[in-house]
């Protein structure tokens, strides 16, 4: 059986594995916490042991990281074997808040603090490995953040500070007033949605040396679907690739597509089931050639290169 490498996070970032498991769907998992615990064992068995939060991820009943928690508290021991990520910067109303308030992106100092206290409490752990700002923030003042998660820092509940769907200058920005390197801008990346790779938010990474962590690997879930000439046009580029490489599914072939990026990926697996958690362990060990890569890529562009 494959075992996921590791690698570091960042320059400078902590050491963890090149899968992430990501939670953003856990509530939807229907797992008791003896199941959320033994799935957690389970893809730290596979050697992946980064594991990807937010606060805002779950309902306001059950938020995901609660249901995380809930698991965690039945073996403490857990938490020395994994490495933790959780981001902030998103305030969504609450039950009871007033009927004009919106959900709203939000870098402020209480913000972040109040984002931060609420996802150790809830998870029942003292730090996060990794910090990320979910979202860019308009109204983000760089050296209100950088001090805020300087402050976090020093009292010991983050290690490490990121980004998430920042734009290279968004970054740049933030780096500008951050002493050690930025580990990472988590973005989302598949062979559906090409942003990232045209828009220099890769091409930074690369250069920086930085990976970026990859969301949506499967354009959350809807690379199954067939409803619409480029979902089909992708499907059968991919299932005929998968017989060429010998590969399991057409998910497989993505997760390989994904890892060939010079940027060096480290892609988030979504999925609840444990047995395609595997699957996409397995992935790490598949080749594209640049032909089969360019074919995905013209599948999804609907056309070839000029
Ligand atoms: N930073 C951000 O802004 C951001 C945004 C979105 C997500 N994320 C992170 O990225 C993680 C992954 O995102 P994602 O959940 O959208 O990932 P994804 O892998 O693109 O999508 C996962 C969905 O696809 C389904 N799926 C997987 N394999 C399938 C198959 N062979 N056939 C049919 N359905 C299949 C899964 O269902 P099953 O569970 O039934 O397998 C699940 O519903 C999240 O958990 C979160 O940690 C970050």
């Amino acid at each position: 059986m494959a075992f996921v490498p590791r690698v570091r996070m960042g320059t400078e970032g902590p050491v963890c594995s090149s899968l992430v498991q990501g939670y953003w769907r856990m509530g939807d998992w229907g797992m008791d916490p003896q199941s959320r615990l033994t799935f957690l064992k389970q893809h730290v068995e596979l050697g992946i042991t980064t594991v990807d939060h937010a606060h805002v991820y779950g309902t306001e009943q059950a938020p995901c990281e609660t249901l995380f928690g809930e698991a965690l508290k039945l073996d403490l021991s857990m938490r020395d074997n994994i490495e933790l990520i959780s981001k902030c910067g998103i305030e969504v109303m609450q039950s009871g808040d007033h009927s004009n308030h919106v959900n709203h992106y939000s870098t402020s100092q209480s913000s972040i603090i109040n984002s931060v206290e609420t996802s150790l409490q809830r998870m029942g752990v003292e730090q996060l490995d990794v910090l990320l700002i979910h979202r860019p923030d308009i109204l983000m003042d760089a050296d209100e953040v950088t001090k805020t998660a300087e402050l976090l820092q020093f009292q010991g509940k983050i290690k490490h500070l990121g980004v998430s769907n920042f734009t290279p200058s968004q970054f740049a920005l933030l780096q500008s007033r951050w002493d050690s390197p930025l580990v990472t801008n988590q973005v989302e990346i598949n062979p559906v949605n090409l942003t990232v790779t045209e828009d220099g938010t890769l091409d930074q990474l690369q250069q920086l040396g930085i990976r970026p962590i990859a969301w949506s690997c499967l354009a959350g879930g809807d690379l199954f679907n067939v409803d619409s000439n480029k979902m089909q046009r992708l499907q059968k580029t991919l299932n005929e690739i998968k017989q060429e490489v010998g590969a399991k599914s057409i998910d497989q072939v993505v997760f390989a597509w994904i890892l060939k990026l010079p940027s060096r990926p480290l892609p988030i697996i979504g999925s609840g089931n444990i047995e395609r958690v595997r699957s996409a362990v397995i992935a790490t060990e598949l080749t594209l050639s640049n032909q089969q890569w360019y074919r995905i890529w013209v599948a999804s562009k609907g056309h070839g290169v000029a």
